[in-house]
C-alpha cells in the first residue's frame, strides 16, 4: 500500500505544479479528490489488503488523503488570490477622469405656461379634466349653442374627418363633456390641443388652449374676474390687473374679452401694448342658459362662468417670443432659454 501511495503522491506533486487557474484547480480536484478520484479510490484497494493489516493501511490512506486535501486547499487559496489580483489590475478605475456630462432637458414654454395656469387655479380648488381631440359636431358646436349654419362656425375653420367627426376647434368641447359626466358644483380646467385650418406668423393649424368652467349656485361675472385677477398676478406679476370688454361668443351670455394691464410698461403705453396700456389675453363670460339646458342642468338653479385661454399667446407675451413658429420647431438653442 505504501508503494501505491508513494507513486500516487509523486503524481499529485506533478499535477499540483501545473495548477495555476480555477480550471486547472478544478481538474486536479476531479482527478484526485472527487468521488471517483484516484485518492478517494485508494479505499477500495483495502479489499486486497490482508485483514490484519487493514487498520494500519486505512490509517495511512486517510492521512494521505488529508495531506492531499490540505495541498488542494492551499493551491485553491493561491489561485483565488492570483485571480483577484489580476482582476483588480485589469479593472482599475481612474478616479481623476472627468465625469460624462449628460445634457439636462428643459420644459417647453407651452408646458411651462400650462403648468403655471394649472397651479394658479389648483390653488382655487379646480380639478383638471380631459376631453377628446377628435369629437363630434354636437360637442364641438351644436350643444355649445352653435347650431349648423350659425355664422359663428365661420369664426373657426374646421378640419372635418367625416360629416360628423372633426378635430376639435376649441377645448370648449370639454365643457359639454364635463357637464355630461359630473353635476354641479363644477370647477374644472381642460387643457389640450385644438386644430384649425389656419397658418401664418401668429396662427398654427395646431395650438393649445386651456378651458375653464365653473358651475354652481349664484356664480356671476364677478367670480370670473376675481379668479382671473388671481391668475394674471401669478402669470405676469403682482401689480397686473384685468379689464373686461363686451364681446360675443355663442356659449356665453354676456361674453367678455379680457385684457391685462401691460406688464412691460405698467400701463403707460409701449410697443408691446401698442400704446394702449392693455393686452388682450382671453375670452370668457357667463355660461349661456342654453348650454346648461343642453346638459340637463337647470339654469334657474345654477349659473356658471367659462373662459378659454390661448396658451401659445400667453407664452409669446410672457417670454417675448415674436414668432409662433419657434414654439413648434423644437430648436434646442431656443428651448433651452426657458429653464426656470
Ligand atoms: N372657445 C373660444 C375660442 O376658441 C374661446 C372661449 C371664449 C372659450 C369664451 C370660452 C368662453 O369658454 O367662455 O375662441
Amino acid at each position: 500500500m505504501q508503494n501505491v501511495i508513494n507513486e500516487l503522491s509523486a503524481k499529485v506533486e506533478q499535477s499540483l505544479a501545473t495548477v495555476n487557474s480555477s480550471e486547472t484547480l478544478s481538474a486536479f480536484w476531479q482527478e484526485y479528490l472527487s468521488k471517483n478520484g484516484k485518492v478517494t479510490g485508494l479505499m477500495k484497494e483495502l479489499r486486497n489488503v490482508p485483514a490484519a493489516e487493514r487498520p494500519a493501511a486505512g490509517k495511512i490512506i486517510n492521512e494521505f488523503k488529508q495531506q492531499v486535501q490540505a495541498k488542494y486547499d492551499e493551491a485553491a487559496q493561491k489561485v483565488s488570490r492570483a485571480e483577484m489580483d489580476a482582476r483588480n489590475a485589469a479593472e482599475t478605475v481612474d478616479i481623476t477622469m472627468p465625469a460624462k456630462i449628460r445634457p439636462q432637458g428643459a420644459l417647453h414654454p407651452i408646458t411651462l405656461v400650462k403648468n403655471q395656469i394649472i397651479d394658479a387655479f389648483a390653488g382655487m380648488g379646480f380639478q383638471v379634466f380631459d376631453a377628446p381631440e377628435i369629437d363630434d359636431d354636437d360637442h364641438n358646436f351644436t350643444r355649445l349653442n352653435v347650431p349648423k349654419d350659425h355664422p359663428a362656425r365661420d369664426m373657426q375653420d374646421t378640419f372635418y374627418l367625416t360629416e360628423d367627426l372633426l378635430l376639435r376647434t376649441q377645448t370648449s368641447n370639454g365643457q359639454i363633456r364635463t357637464m355630461d359626466r359630473v353635476k354641479p358644483p363644477i370647477k374644472v380646467l381642460i387643457p389640450g390641443r385644438v386644430f384649425r385650418s389656419d397658418s401664418d406668423a401668429t396662427h398654427s393649424p395646431m395650438f393649445h388652449q386651456m378651458e375653464g368652467l365653473v358651475v354652481d349656485k349664484g356664480i356671476t361675472l364677478c367670480d370670473l374676474q376675481g379668479m382671473l385677477n388671481e391668475l394674471v398676478k401669478q402669470l405676469f406679476g403682482n401689480g397686473t390687473r384685468t379689464r373686461l370688454r363686451p364681446s360675443y361668443f355663442p356659449f356665453t351670455e354676456p361674453s367678455v374679452e379680457v385684457d391685462v394691464s401691460c406688464f412691460e410698461c405698467g400701463g403707460c403705453g409701449c410697443s408691446l401694448c401698442k400704446g394702449t396700456g392693455w393686452i388682450e389675453v382671453l375670452g370668457g363670460g357667463v355660461v349661456n342658459r342654453r348650454v346648461l339646458e343642453n346638459c340637463n342642468i337647470d339654469p334657474d338653479e345654477y349659473s356658471g362662468f367659462a373662459f378659454g385661454i390661448g396658451i401659445e399667446r400667453i407664452a409669446m407675451l410672457k417670454y417675448g417670443i415674436n414668432n409662433m413658429g419657434l414654439l413648434f420647431e423644437n430648436d434646442l438653442r431656443f428651448l433651452k432659454q426657458f429653464q426656470e
